[in-house]
């Protein structure tokens, strides 16, 4: 087999069970992310056209427990529950993903998984929910690594691994398993960095970064229309690829300093200007599609607004569907707060909003 570090990184012939197969428990909580120079198209195998760099949130949570022992025919087996209910798409999706995890975790091809899984926040709303849902379910086979053959002892190691695996189920899911500010995807702006795995960068941002608030505004919370799967694919055609992907590059240099200095000018110029250059991509892929609504841009408006009566450091940032991600420091939350309930709550959905804010990264619970 050709060596291609994008699948083949960690492959290893020695984890595999030669005595009996053991059967245990293994629970994460795993946070989702939200992207301020965003991840949009894509490069064999689940590589980024471009670095990107996200907050990890707190509130917005995927808990998962993975129950395991030996398989009773030809393994995995794998059984999903989402929410309370089986979920047979869940079901084999998470089954191929673990067949295509052979070569890294030939144990996985002995076993059967009880899978529970479960969102604090709406599922394919244009919250991330594949990356706090990869995150978790990628740290739970590497703690069965861990648990059953010694490796993976360093932490480094370890989130490292997960980060990796996370990143063959969902791109964006490489930044979930760790807390604070990541990056994920190689930039000369910051050693360590890499396409493969997630890099976190804490020790480089000013914390008033590590605090901050993200509110989610619900203006819908339906699934979207067009997957992110479908619209990283479209970049492939998309006349304004090569611009974009330069873009991207020279503005995770420039928001790197901003937090590294505590520019709000400058981080808030540079995370609405990704969020719109996002939505920009879908709007001039072929087909062209959008995602925001009606409210996503009077909620926009009313930001901007704010921003210069108030001279208070709000942004915005959108993921690929219609909420709005409003981004500000934990000193003013009481203000926001406000403005949130007497200026924009006619333009969210029933849902209303996430009051989420930066997290510390994913929580072993048992
Ligand atoms: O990880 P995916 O394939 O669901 O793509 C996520 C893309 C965005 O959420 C729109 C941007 C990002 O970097 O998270």
């Amino acid at each position: 087999m050709i060596h291609d570090p994008s699948v083949n990184y960690y492959d290893n012939p020695q984890l595999k069970f030669t005595g009996e197969v053991p059967s245990g428990k293994v629970v994460w909580r795993s946070p989702s992310n939200i992207a301020l120079v965003k991840y949009w198209g894509k490069k064999p195998v689940q590589l980024p056209q471009n670095p990107s760099i996200s907050f990890t949130l707190s509130k917005s949570f995927t808990e998962t427990s993975v129950e395991y022992g030996k398989a009773d025919n030809e393994g995995p087996e794998v059984t999903f529950i989402f929410g309370n209910k089986p979920d047979k798409i869940f079901q084999q999706k998470t089954g191929s993903f673990f067949k295509s995890l052979f070569g890294i975790f030939p144990f996985v091809s002995q076993m059967k998984f009880k899978i529970r899984s479960q969102n604090t926040f709406p599922h394919s709303a244009g919250i991330a929910s594949s990356a706090s849902g990869m995150a978790a379910l990628a740290l739970a086979v590497c703690s069965i690594e861990k648990e059953h053959f010694g490796t993976l002892s360093s932490d480094e190691a370890f989130y490292r691994k997960a980060s990796y695996i996370a990143r063959l189920g969902s791109g964006s899911a490489a930044r979930s398993t760790y807390g604070g500010v990541v990056i994920w995807g190689k930039t000369d702006a910051m050693k360590g960095t890499s396409d493969l795995y997630g890099y976190p960068v804490d020790k480089w941002v000013h914390h008033d970064f590590l605090t901050y608030r993200d509110t989610i505004l619900l203006v819908d919370a339906g699934q979207k229309k067009v997957s992110s799967r479908t619209g990283h694919g479209l970049m492939k055609h998309n006349p304004f690829a090569r611009p974009r992907f330069k873009q991207a590059g020279q503005h995770i240099m420039q928001l790197l300093q901003a937090m590294n200095s505590g520019d709000m000018d400058t981080f808030i110029n540079i995370t609405e200007s990704e969020a719109l250059s996002l939505h920009a991509m879908m709007m001039t892929s072929n087909p062209y599609y959008i995602l925001m609504k009606p409210n996503t841009l009077n909620i926009i408006e009313r930001i901007f607004d704010f921003r210069k009566t108030k001279n208070i450091p709000v942004c915005f940032t959108l993921d690929a569907g219609p909420n709005v991600h409003l981004l500000y420091p934990d000193e003013h939350r009481r203000q926001v707060k406000y403005f949130i309930n007497n200026d924009l709550q006619p333009f969210l959905g029933a849902n209303g909003y996430i009051d989420d804010k930066v997290g510390l990264g994913p929580k072993k619970l048992a």
